[in-house]
């Protein structure tokens, strides 16, 4: 089943994400659920993943620094595409998965069907979670989402009872005979409402930390008379938590070469994936050219038709059909428009518009600037805080002069102006249209419309004595 056609297949369900965990592991200041990975946290690709199947309502048991998590979800939520509605509860006692849903008794009542998922598994696909609710309708109670992994170490052992149903799930720490059992616990259930709360009234701190275990309430439901069922995940590495650094970079490498798939099937080349990194956030239309060593982060946009690459490096940019991004550039926080050239070696930092068919050429630098349709920039420039018309032509070497030593002043250029090479142009200072500026001027004053400025000692050829 498509993440599409699967939509609102957890309609009468809620989604409860666990997120409250201490996550010692990671060693971090940062919850490890904030951890990025392919350019969104861990928690973001999980809400995602949930959301796509339309479900009542998602909750998020924060408790470790839970205020840093509140902030993170609210201020990115829109972002990341959530739909459903959200909240965010705090964990009071951190003494387990069990206790954590415990406290979140009120949201399950809330909704007939609950989904628990881990805030720290941020591979697991909607499509899987599809799978699950169809498991359900067989007249479960609960629902595990099991898998078989290359290494259990560290995770619950699934017991079978008869019927393939689940009996119980043990933990590792308590895993005894069944630690050679291979068929694990992912952490991602679907439970009756209902069974769900009886079960949880049963949960009893377990040895050797004292913790509830949600994995106990299987056990609890079962012995009530519910049905509980095992829903094997037919890769297991999308059941994969992250624990560690360690871990954290295998996953991102699996989401990275997610999105490469998607790119490629949805018509973008991506000639060497091997050594491409684009971040789940970006979006790049069919038949554009992603050319060995590329990096495409943050909140990118790039239209059809352009070639991008080798070796350059975009984040938080808007780039128009039929661009070329050559060589060793790097282009931050911009809005390219459609057919420009940029590079090689060229550098756009934050706050730049380049118009329709402008260029940008090798060692030139942009800050702050607009530069008009069709303007040329082609050769070791630095344009900055400067407001530039259309069809200008920069003389290789030419720099605006932005800064006193204690403020940034503004240049303005009119349209078709021709700046020859090696230019000053002092700021503040305006160039009007039209006007003509001889290579190796210092300008400091206006130049009006129309008017040729040329700002530099004669040359005095004598004859050498010898
Ligand atoms: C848990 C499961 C284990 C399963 C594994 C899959 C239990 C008892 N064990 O073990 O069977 O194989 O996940 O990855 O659940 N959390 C809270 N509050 C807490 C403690 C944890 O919200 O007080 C959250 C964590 O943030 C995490 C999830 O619950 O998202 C699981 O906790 P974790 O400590 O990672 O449990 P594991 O040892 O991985
Ligand atoms: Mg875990």
């Amino acid at each position: 089943m498509t993440e599409r056609t699967s939509a609102k297949t957890l309609k009468n369900t809620g989604v409860l994400i666990l997120a409250a965990g201490l996550g010692t592991r990671m060693k971090s200041a940062l919850p490890k659920v904030l951890h990025p990975a392919a350019g969104r946290p861990l928690l973001g690709h999980v809400m995602r993943a949930a959301d796509a199947l339309g479900p009542a309502g998602i909750c998020v048991v924060a408790g470790h620094k839970a205020a840093l998590v509140r902030e993170a979800v609210c201020s990115a939520a829109a972002k990341w595409g959530i739909k459903s509605a959200f909240e965010i509860i705090e964990q009071r006692e951190l003494t387990g998965s069990g206790r954590a849903v415990i406290e979140a008794r009120e949201f399950v009542a809330k909704h007939k069907k609950v989904l628990v998922l881990c805030g720290d598994a941020p591979l697991v696909r909607a499509g899987t979670l599809a799978k699950m609710a169809e498991t359900f309708a067989q007249g479960a109670a609960a629902v595990v989402l099991t898998a078989e992994v290359p290494d259990a170490c560290g995770y619950g052992r699934i017991v079978r009872g008869a019927g393939a149903e689940i009996e119980r799930i043990v933990e590792e720490a308590n895993a005894g005979l069944y630690r050679s059992m291979r068929e694990i616990n992912s952490g991602v259930y679907l439970f009756d409402s209902t069974a769900l709360l009886s079960a949880l009234a049963h949960l009893k701190p377990n040895p050797p930390k004292n913790e509830y275990y949600l994995t106990d309430a299987v056990e609890h439901i079962r012995a009530a008379g519910g049905k509980t069922l095992a829903c094997l995940a037919e890769d297991y590495t999308e059941v994969l938590g992250i624990n560690s650094r360690k871990q954290l970079a295998e996953a991102e490498k699996t989401l990275r070469r997610r999105k490469l798939d998607e790119l490629m099937d949805s018509g973008v080349t991506i000639t060497d994936p091997e050594t491409v990194y684009i971040d789940d956030t970006v979006s790049i239309a069919a038949d554009t050219m992603i050319y060995p060593g590329t990096h495409i982060y943050g909140a990118t946009a790039i239209a059809s038709g352009c070639a991008i690459g080798p070796n350059v490096l975009i984040r938080d940019c808007e780039i128009g059909g039929g661009c070329n991004v050559l060589l060793g550039s790097l282009i931050s926080e911009s809005v390219i428009a459609e057919g420009c050239n940029i590079g090689p070696y060229s550098h756009i930092r934050p706050q730049c518009a380049v118009e329709a068919g402008a260029r940008i050429g090798n060692f030139s630098e942009l800050k702050k600037s607009k530069i008009g349709a069709g303007s040329k920039v082609p050769h070791l420039s630095y344009i900055g805080d400067t407001d530039m018309g259309p069809g200008v032509n920069i003389g290789a070497g030419t720099i605006t002069c932005n800064y006193d030593g204690a403020h940034k002043h503004k240049t303005v250029i009119g349209e078709k102006v021709f700046v020859g090479s090696n230019v000053n142009l002092v700021a503040p200072v305006n160039v009007g249209a039209g006007a003509k500026i001889g290579a190796g001027s210092t300008i400091t004053d206006d130049v009006p419309a129309g008017a040729l400025a040329i700002a530099r000692a004669r040359q005095i050829t004598k004859e050498r004595k010898h």
